[in-house]
């Protein structure tokens, strides 16, 4: 008889987490009131609680500026085109992350570079960021993935000796700090996704923070429908409405106000969980860089070696947690696994003049290749948001997995 809930025997939990997003009687009231007030919309840009939520993260991040859009997909793009970047340019990015990184620039009108991530952190690989820069580079996209941070002191030393722009893809990190300055706020822009799983969150929504005042109004215009936000109202952009709705800004208001509290219970739990699952045989725990000063994660990401796991691959592993009540996932494939970039996908210019660099056939990330299809673990944000016991539940479960590992389906 099997040991593990994915054959049928009782999982380690019986209770779920708790759930996300969730609300209470604050965020009623504070739809309520848009509501009544009458002003749905995002126009006039910035809308009364849009400007309040930018001002209130800018201000958490140690930001000069907030803006607030539609999503974090559009963030990055509205970021690449106020820099000035597209057709032409090329802009690294890493091997390891959501789509949405590499559509940015493709939106953008410029070349995705990518290249591969560390093995220790996963994030972008700072030597090979200096090997892929040409005469057409113009930025680097680093992205501070799960429970970690890019290493920003090499990234923004190699940009400044290239004269390169940086946009951080945050779309995980609100509210990390790395030595005492917020992610976000160290390149030329940080981008913050809203989206429903993400720890600050409305359902749907975008940031960009700066400390560049005329970046700040260019991203303002290009959201805006091109509107003017100079205080001579003469520098006028190529924009569309990509602002984002009242009822949406009133939610980020209230959830900016309790996620303090919520970074503090992550970052206690996240490191309970450090100490427990690097206890584990055939677990790899890549600790959060010291350099990180606040920490405060959408997921937290672990290796597991297939080895000590009988051969099972992450997939499986995670197949197995969920059947114990551990909500786990493997979230990210290796770039070169992904088909978006196709020009039968796109007829976009830089898709059809570039097939051949942004053939998958053609890539290899060996890093972020064996991440994505047989090491990586992402444990979800909620496992560190049910105390003490959440945290020992998700150990519990990661180990009677490894120690009965050869009971475990072989395929998917
Ligand atoms: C790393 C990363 N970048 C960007 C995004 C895009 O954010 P959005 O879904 O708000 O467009 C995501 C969302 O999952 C993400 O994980």
């Amino acid at each position: 008889m099997s040991e593990l809930a994915i054959n049928g025997a009782t999982s380690i939990r019986s209770t779920p987490y708790p759930a996300w997003p969730k609300g209470d009687d604050r965020e009623i009231e504070a739809v309520t009131q848009v509501i009544r007030s009458g002003d749905w919309g995002g126009f006039p840009e910035p809308g009364r609680n849009a400007a309040a939520f930018e001002d209130a993260f800018a201000a958490y991040q140690g930001a000069q500026h907030g803006i607030l859009m539609s999503n974090g997909t559009i963030t990055m793009e509205v970021a690449l085109k106020a820099l000035g970047i597209g057709w032409g340019d090329e802009v690294i990015i890493p091997a390891l992350t959501f789509a949405a990184t590499a559509y940015a620039p493709i939106a953008a009108g410029a070349l995705p570079v990518i290249v591969d991530v560390t093995p220790d952190t996963w994030c972008i690989d700072p030597d090979l960021v200096e090997g892929a820069i040409t005469e057409r580079t113009r930025a680097i996209l680093p992205v501070h993935l799960g429970h970690q941070m890019a290493d920003m002191d090499r990234i923004m030393d190699i940009a400044s000796r290239h004269g390169l722009a940086v946009v951080e893809d945050c779309a995980h990190a609100h509210g990390q700090q790395w030595k005492g300055r917020g992610a976000g706020c160290i390149g030329d822009f940080g981008s913050f996704s809203h989206q429903s799983s993400k720890i600050l969150t409305a359902g749907e929504g975008g940031t960009l923070l700066t400390n560049d005042d005329a970046l700040a109004r260019r991203a303002h215009s290009i959201i805006d429908c091109g509107r003017a936000k100079d205080p001579e109202e003469k520098e006028y952009t190529f924009g569309a409405n990509y602002r984002l709705g009242e009822l949406h800004a009133a939610l980020l208001v209230v959830a900016m106000d309790r996620f303090p509290a919520q970074q503090a219970e992550r970052e206690k739990s996240g490191k309970l969980f450090e100490d427990l699952v690097r206890q584990i045989p055939g677990v790899r725990v890549m600790p959060a860089d010291e350099r990180i000063t606040r920490w405060s994660f959408y997921n937290y990401i672990l290796a597991i070696d297939p080895e000590a796991f009988a051969g099972r691959t992450n997939q499986i592993v995670c197949e197995a947690m969920e059947a114990e009540g551990i909500p786990a996932e493997v979230q990210y494939p290796s770039m070169s696994r992904y088909e978006l970039f196709q020009p039968s996908l796109s007829r976009m210019p830089v898709c059809v003049e570039f097939a051949d660099r942004l053939d998958p056939q053609t890539m290899s990330f060996p890093v972020a290749e064996a991440a994505g299809s047989r090491e990586s673990v992402y444990f979800m944000e909620n496992v560190f948001r049910d105390g003490t016991r959440g945290i020992e539940d998700a150990a519990e479960a990661l180990a009677k997995i490894q120690r009965h590992a050869d009971e475990l389906p072989t395929a998917v």
